[in-house]
């Protein structure tokens, strides 16, 4: 899967993603992450990528040319037009399966904003899918492409050592992971759960099953409504969603 990321600031992306998992599946080949520099595509001569906005007001707004360019660059090395997501907190938020819906792309690009924002008529030429990682601003897009590529990426098979670690996690079903415990038995005086001792497999998923359920219910009650419950679960748990 091959990843672009349109940006002012190409050193951050590149020194964030090449560390491990991410890492590790660059040097495999299963990813590659090109960071293209916005700066490189202008045409002014002092080098100048953003300008004043029309009508008045703070900041600066990015300019449509080196973005275009930098974006046709780019388009030239693939067959069809590619997904091309703008980082906005004005965009719908991120969410687990939009990650695995995008994990499934040959190629994802991403424009990263900065300064008061972008000129409206790149992001019409452009923009595919307009994106926020949550309700809080930032000062540039870089970020957010980060958090989404690192989530995405480890939905493309081959880049976690385990298949299934990505299958048992949390929002799997809309649950939230049950809590893990590793050596030693006893540690500050606090003991690993029995039954995970027991090897009784089938106790040990009930107990995680339960655990999962119990921890969306105290944390994100709103996730739990959304959650495939069975009906003995829906009456145990006391989970009363929208349809009855
Ligand atoms: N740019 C600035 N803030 C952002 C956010 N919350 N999500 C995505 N892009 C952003």
């Amino acid at each position: 899967m091959n990843f672009y990321i349109l940006t002012l600031f190409p050193d951050m992306i590149t020194q964030a993603l090449n560390t491990s998992i991410i890492g590790r599946a660059k040097e495999k080949g299963i990813l590659k992450i090109t960071a293209v520099n916005i700066r490189d595509y202008t045409k002014d001569k002092h080098q100048k990528t953003d300008d004043y906005p029309y009508g008045g007001g703070a900041g600066m707004v990015m300019q449509a040319q080196p973005i275009y360019d930098a974006y046709q660059a780019v388009r030239a090395k693939m067959k069809k037009k590619p997904r091309t997501i703008y980082l906005t907190p004005q965009g719908p938020a991120f969410t687990q399966n939009m990650a695995k819906e995008l994990a499934g792309e040959e190629d994802l690009v991403f424009l990263c904003g900065h300064y008061e924002g972008v000129d409206e008529r790149v992001l019409e030429e452009i923009v595919t899918d307009s994106v926020s990682i949550g309700d809080y601003v930032l000062t540039g897009g870089e970020l957010p492409a980060m958090v989404m590529i690192d989530a995405v990426s480890r939905m493309v098979p081959g880049v976690l050592a385990n298949e299934d670690s990505a299958a048992w996690e949390s929002f799997e079903g809309n649950l939230l992971e049950y809590p893990q415990y590793s050596r030693p038995y006893e540690w500050n005086g606090k003991k690993v759960p029995d039954v995970l001792l027991s090897g009784d497999h089938f106790k040990i998923e009930q107990w995680r099953r339960e655990q999962s359920i119990l921890r969306t219910k105290q944390y994100r009650p709103d996730l739990l409504k959304k959650a495939d419950l069975t009906i003995r679960e829906k009456a145990v748990y006391h989970v009363y969603d929208e349809r009855n």
